[in-house]
């Protein structure tokens, strides 16, 4: 909740019909169907033994940090969230700053909501993008989704269409050996970045 005025920010200069503060509190303290996180700009572990690290969670962890972390350490960077129905994950939102682009946050959250959906044993996930946006749309060719299909004027401001995409067989063998190379690759190229911040 407390994370919602930053993503808020994001999210306008992000989308041009964005949702207010009022519909992510809805979607996080309402929505049961609803898994959302953010990606933030640092996460320094405290020093402990890994007996210390291996009783609490990662996200344990993270919160303790972040109540010690300064504002501009703890900033949130971007954001995403998926509705979970049946066996589909249906990714609801994904966002990132425009000043930490191209440096592989975008993929670090799409891949963390097609894990945290295999977890919930997901078979498919589904989202919309309007047909104009071909950057996100390269991004999810890259993880193995593919137009299904065209929603006709979809979005209420120009009336645009949505490419409906899905990535299916989640749990196959050749998609989870995909995933595992592109986790590799990313895994490698944020540690060898320290976030850099643009000017745009
Ligand atoms: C889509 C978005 C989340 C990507 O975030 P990002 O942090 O820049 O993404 P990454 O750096 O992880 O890049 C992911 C891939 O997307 C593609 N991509 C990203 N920016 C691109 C650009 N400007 N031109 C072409 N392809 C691009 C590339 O395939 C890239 O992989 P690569 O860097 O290995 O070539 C970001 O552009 C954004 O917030 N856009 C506005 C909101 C939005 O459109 N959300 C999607 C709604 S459906």
């Amino acid at each position: 909740m407390e994370d919602i005025p930053e993503v808020v920010d994001i999210e306008r200069v992000a989308f041009p019909s964005p949702w207010p503060p009022r519909a992510y509190r809805y979607e996080v303290s309402q929505n049961r169907l609803a898994h959302y996180f953010v990606a933030r700009r640092q996460f320094a572990e405290e020093p402990q033994s890994q007996e210390d690290q291996g009783q609490d969670s990662l996200l344990q962890r993270v919160q303790r940090w972040a109540q010690g972390a300064t504002a501009p350490e703890r900033s949130v960077v971007g954001y995403c969230g998926f509705w979970m129905a049946a066996d589909e994950a249906h990714i609801s939102t994904i966002a990132v700053d425009p000043r930490y682009r191209r440096q592989g946050i975008g993929q670090l959250l799409l891949m963390t909501a097609i894990e945290q959906a295999v977890e919930l044993r997901a078979s498919i996930v589904s989202l919309e993008v309007r047909v104009s946006n071909l950057t996100a749309q390269e991004m999810y060719h890259k993880y193995g989704f593919r137009a299904v299909g065209l929603r006709a004027r979809y979005y209420s401001d120009n009336r645009e269409d949505a490419v409906i995409m899905t990535a299916p067989h989640l749990a196959s063998a050749p998609y989870q050996r995909m995933l595992r190379k592109l986790r590799e690759e990313l895994v490698q190229r944020l540690s060898s970045n320290t976030l850099v911040t643009s000017q745009t």
